[in-house]
């Protein structure tokens, strides 16, 4: 028997990197999928076959001794084998449509599907024991994650994140969303540590950010909740403006941002930055504009996903 499962790209509306440090996020689900599909197979081994390559290890190999690409989902793998007592090894395929390393969540959205498909092939998980799981795995590979993208990927929709809890903000958006990809892949963790060091080097600095983030995040679930575009997009610009203030955005990063000034209704990069992608926020009015704009990059405009993780048997 099969278990198949998929999860959600997302991408960081508000409030990424602060997160790190307690504040909070908005984040939203968008379609492009990853796609897991699990098999208990007679042998000793735990195969997973990706774009990224093809491992075979014994199943019990180590997990420090696994090859990072792999480790989360090798770490899902031995964890759902020993909790339910399995002599099996497992073949595992992964299929994704979403671009890795660059702010859309890919691995966070990896580990959400091979926890649920894995844990298919004994017993239907629920969205919350699936999240956990797959926040464990992530933390394999990235110890200071927040969990904001694993939650995202795993319930879907447009949802504020702290690491205390989630809460499905329930919009009827009327706003789409441009992705442009400035193809600059990214180490998330790196990214992370760079801001760590930039707070211990300019406290006060670092302070001030997340007071002036937090009353921009209040500020953004007004305009979200009131449709209220132009503001939504003002709140944009100025989370730009304090990410490029903590050094993660770039000259790549800002002047596709420009690019899209007098078009959009704002923009900002999206996830770690230092490259990846940036999140633009149009409406049917600016879409082909803004498209046009951005030519020179690629891009495309995305529908929310309100599904969040699924399981196919
Ligand atoms: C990465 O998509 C978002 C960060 O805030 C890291 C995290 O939340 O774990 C940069």
């Amino acid at each position: 028997m099969k278990s198949i499962a998929s999860a959600p790209a997302k991408v960081i509306l508000f409030g990424e990197h602060f997160i790190v440090y307690g504040g909070k996020a908005i984040l939203c689900a968008i379609d492009k999928r990853i796609t897991v599909e699990s098999e208990l197979v007679n042998s000793g081994i735990i195969q997973v076959n990706s774009t990224l390559g093809t491992i075979s290890i014994p199943k019990d190999e180590p997990i420090k001794n696994v090859d990072a690409k792999f480790r989360p989902v090798v770490f899902v793998a031995q964890k759902i084998l020993k909790r339910f007592n399995s002599e099996s090894g497992l073949k595992i395929a992964i299929r994704s449509e979403i671009p890795s390393g660059v702010g859309l969540g890919s691995s966070s959205a990896c580990c959400v599907a091979a926890a649920s498909s894995i844990s298919g092939l004994f017993a239907k998980p629920s969205k919350e024991e699936t999240l956990k799981l797959a926040l464990e795995a992530e933390k394999t590979v990235f110890e200071n994650a927040s969990g904001a993208d694993t939650a995202s990927c795993t319930f879907g929709g447009i949802m504020e994140y702290t690491k205390q809890g989630t809460k499905n903000l329930n919009l009827a958006p009327k706003f789409q969303l441009v992705i442009a990809n400035s193809k600059i892949i990214h180490s998330t963790s790196k990214v992370v540590s760079r801001v760590k060091q930039f707070k211990e080097k300019h406290p006060d600095e670092f302070s001030l950010l997340c007071q002036n983030e937090s009353a921009l995040i209040e500020e953004s679930l007004e305009a979200l909740k009131a449709n209220d575009l132009k503001k939504i997009g003002e709140k944009m610009n100025v989370n730009q403006a304090h990410l490029q203030k903590i050094d993660v955005s770039n000259q790549t990063l800002d002047s596709m941002v420009q690019l899209v000034k007098n078009t959009a209704y704002g923009a900002k990069l999206t996830g770690a930055g230092d490259g990846g992608c940036i999140v633009v926020l149009v409406d049917e009015s600016n879409l082909k504009n803004t498209l046009d704009a951005l030519s020179e990059y690629e891009c495309f405009a995305t529908k929310i996903d309100t599904v969040g993780v699924e399981q196919k048997v």
